[in-house]
C-alpha cells in the first residue's frame, strides 16, 4: 500500500488544502469550482443576484445551508458550467470505458428512470428481474414498458436471492422475440452477483441492450480481487450509486452507457426528462472528487476495502451461530450476517447498533447488513465487529430456521402492465377483501425497497401473510397508501 493511502483518514499533508486533502481538485474540475465558489462566499466576495435563496447567509436557516451552491451559477456561470460539467463526465466515462456518463443528483433512482426511458417505445416488453428496486419500477411505469418478469436463483438455505440465471433470460427473450431491453440488478442487495458476461451475450444475441442497476457496487472493476463493473462485462447500461460506496455526497449517482443499442441523443433527453434543472454543486462536485480519488487511488483503496471486509467476515464467523456470506458468486467486498443461527432477533440487534452509534444498512429480523466502504478503517470495522458480537451474546436464543424477507421470494401475478394500473380508478378496500383484486399501488418492505406487491399485480393471499409478516416482526412498508396494511387501493373493476 503507497505511503500517501495509509493517511486516509489520518492527518494530510502539511502543505494540502484541508479543504482538498488529497490534491483532488486537479483533477476534478467540478470540485475545483465548487471549491472556487464557497471559498469566495466565505470570504465574502460573493453578492449572488441568483439563486439559491439563502444568498449564502448562515445566520438565517443557520448552518444547514454551508457549503450549498448551485451547480449553474455557483460551481460555475450559468452559461459556462455545462462545459465543465461535460469534462467531468467525459472524465469518469473514460474511467469506466463507457461512451456515456451523466452525474445525477438524484440517485440511482433517477438513473434506473433514465435508463427506462432511453429503451424502446410505450407498450414494448421489456425483460425485467422481478428482483428490482422500486425506482425501476416507477421507471417501467414513466416509459410505459410491460415487463416480463424473470426470477432470480434462490439459496435454498438462507433463501436469499442469487443472479437471474442466463438461461432464464434466454428463454424469455426467445419466448418475447419483440421485448428491447434486458434490466437487470447486479450485485443484488444481498451482494450475489451472476454472469455479466453471459448475460450480454444473451441479450446482444436478441439484438438489445443490457441495462444493470448496480447500485451498490460503484467499486467494482477497481480491484482485479473484485468482478469487472458491468460495463466491462459487456453491459450497454449501468447505474450505481456514489453515494452509497463511495466518498460522495447523499443523492450523487453515475449513469453509463456503451452507445450502438442505445442512442446517445435518446439517452440524454431520457436524463434531462426527470433530472432537476438546478443540481447541487457539492452533490456533483462529490461525484467528480469521487471519481478522481479511483482514478489516482482506486486499486489500493480498494484493496484495503477487500482486507476490511474480510477481516470483519472472519471475525464475525467465530460468533457461535452467526454466518456470513461468503464465496464464488458474492461480492467480496459485501457483508452480510446471518443471525438465525444464533438466535438473536436482528430487529434488536440492530437497535443495539444504532444505540451504539452505528446505524446499519439493513436489519431484519434474521440479518444484519452494514456498509463498509473505502472510508473505513481497521478501526471503524474492529469495532462495528465487537458491538454487533456482543449484541447477539446478549440476544442469543435456540437457533431457528431463517424466515427470509418476503422482498426475496416474491412470485409475480401481473394482471395488467404497471403504467395502466397506475393511471387505472382504484378504491380503497379492507386488506382481506382486497385478495384476489388487482394492486393500484407498490407496496415493499424497506430496505431492500423491492415491491411485494406492483401496481397491476394480483394481491395474493401469500403476499398479504408475507407482508403482515414483515411488518408485525418491526419491519417498515412503505409506498403503501396505508402503511398499517389494514386496507389496500385496488383497481376498481369495470
Ligand atoms: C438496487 C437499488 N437500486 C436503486 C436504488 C436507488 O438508489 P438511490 O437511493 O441512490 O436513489 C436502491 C436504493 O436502495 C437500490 O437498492
Amino acid at each position: 500500500m503507497s505511503g500517501r493511502l495509509t493517511l486516509v483518514p489520518g492527518p494530510a499533508h502539511p502543505l494540502a488544502d484541508p479543504r482538498d486533502p488529497l490534491g483532488l481538485r486537479a483533477d476534478a474540475p467540478l470540485l475545483d469550482g465548487w471549491l472556487a465558489s464557497t471559498e469566495a462566499a466565505d470570504r465574502g466576495a460573493l453578492t449572488p443576484m441568483c439563486t439559491p435563496g439563502h444568498k449564502q447567509r448562515h445566520d438565517l436557516t443557520g448552518a444547514v445551508v454551508a457549503g450549498d451552491t448551485p451547480l449553474y451559477g455557483g460551481v460555475d456561470t450559468i452559461k459556462h458550467a455545462d462545459t465543465l460539467l461535460a469534462d467531468a463526465e467525459a472524465r469518469a466515462a473514460r474511467l469506466w470505458g463507457a461512451d456515456w456518463c451523466r452525474f445525477s443528483v438524484a440517485g440511482s433512482t433517477h438513473g434506473n428512470q433514465t435508463l427506462a426511458l432511453a429503451v424502446g417505445t410505450p407498450g414494448q416488453e421489456a425483460i425485467v428481474t422481478r428482483c428490482l428496486h422500486r425506482s425501476l419500477l416507477l421507471g417501467l411505469v414513466l416509459a410505459g414498458l410491460r415487463p416480463v418478469w424473470v426470477l432470480p436463483e434462490r439459496d435454498t438455505d438462507t433463501g436469499l436471492p442469487g443472479a437471474v440465471a442466463v438461461q432464464t433470460v434466454r428463454s424469455a427473450l426467445a419466448a418475447h422475440p419483440r421485448a428491447c431491453a434486458v434490466f437487470l440488478g447486479d450485485p443484488s442487495y444481498v451482494g450475489t452477483t451472476g454472469d455479466l458476461a453471459g448475460h450480454a451475450d444473451a441479450a446482444h444475441e436478441a439484438g438489445v441492450p443490457l441495462i444493470v442497476d448496480a447500485a451498490w457496487a460503484a467499486y467494482l472493476g477497481f480491484h482485479p480481487d473484485l468482478p469487472p463493473h458491468a460495463i466491462a462485462a459487456g453491459a450497454d447500461g449501468m447505474v450505481t450509486s456514489a453515494h452509497k460506496t463511495l466518498p460522495a455526497a447523499t443523492q450523487g449517482a453515475l449513469v453509463f452507457a456503451r452507445t450502438g443499442l442505445l442512442d446517445r441523443a435518446r439517452l440524454d433527453r431520457a436524463f434531462e426528462a426527470t433530472h432537476t434543472t438546478s443540481p447541487a454543486g457539492a452533490i456533483t462536485a462529490s461525484v467528480d472528487a469521487a471519481r478522481a480519488l479511483l482514478a489516482k487511488d482506486g486499486k489500493q483503496l480498494c484493496a484495503r476495502l477487500l482486507r476490511l471486509v474480510a477481516t470483519a467476515k472472519r471475525r464475525l464467523a467465530q460468533v457461535p451461530g452467526v454466518a456470513v456470506l461468503d464465496g464464488p458468486g458474492m461480492d467480496p467486498a459485501k457483508l452480510v450476517v446471518l443471525l438465525a443461527g444464533a438466535g438473536a432477533d436482528g430487529y434488536a440487534v440492530e437497535a443495539d447498533l444504532i444505540a451504539a452509534g452505528m446505524p446499519v444498512e439493513l436489519g431484519d429480523r434474521d440479518m444484519i447488513i452494514p456498509i463498509v466502504t473505502v472510508a473505513d478503517t481497521e478501526d471503524t470495522v474492529a469495532r462495528f465487529c465487537d458491538t454487533l458480537a456482543a449484541s447477539v451474546e446478549r440476544r442469543r436464543g435456540p437457533a431457528r430456521r431463517p424466515e427470509p424477507s418476503p422482498a426475496w421470494s416474491v412470485v409475480p401475478q401481473m394482471a395488467i402492465p404497471p403504467r395502466e394500473a397506475f393511471f387505472a380508478p382504484n378504491q380503497t378496500v379492507p386488506a382481506d377483501a382486497a385478495v384476489g383484486r388487482i394492486s393500484a399501488e407498490l407496496v415493499a418492505p424497506y430496505p431492500p425497497g423491492i415491491p411485494v406487491l406492483a401496481p397491476g399485480e394480483v394481491v395474493t393471499a401469500d403476499a398479504l401473510a408475507a407482508l403482515r409478516t414483515a411488518k408485525a416482526q418491526g419491519g417498515r412498508i412503505a409506498y403503501a397508501a396505508d402503511p398499517s396494511l389494514a386496507t389496500f387501493q385496488v383497481i376498481t373493476r369495470a
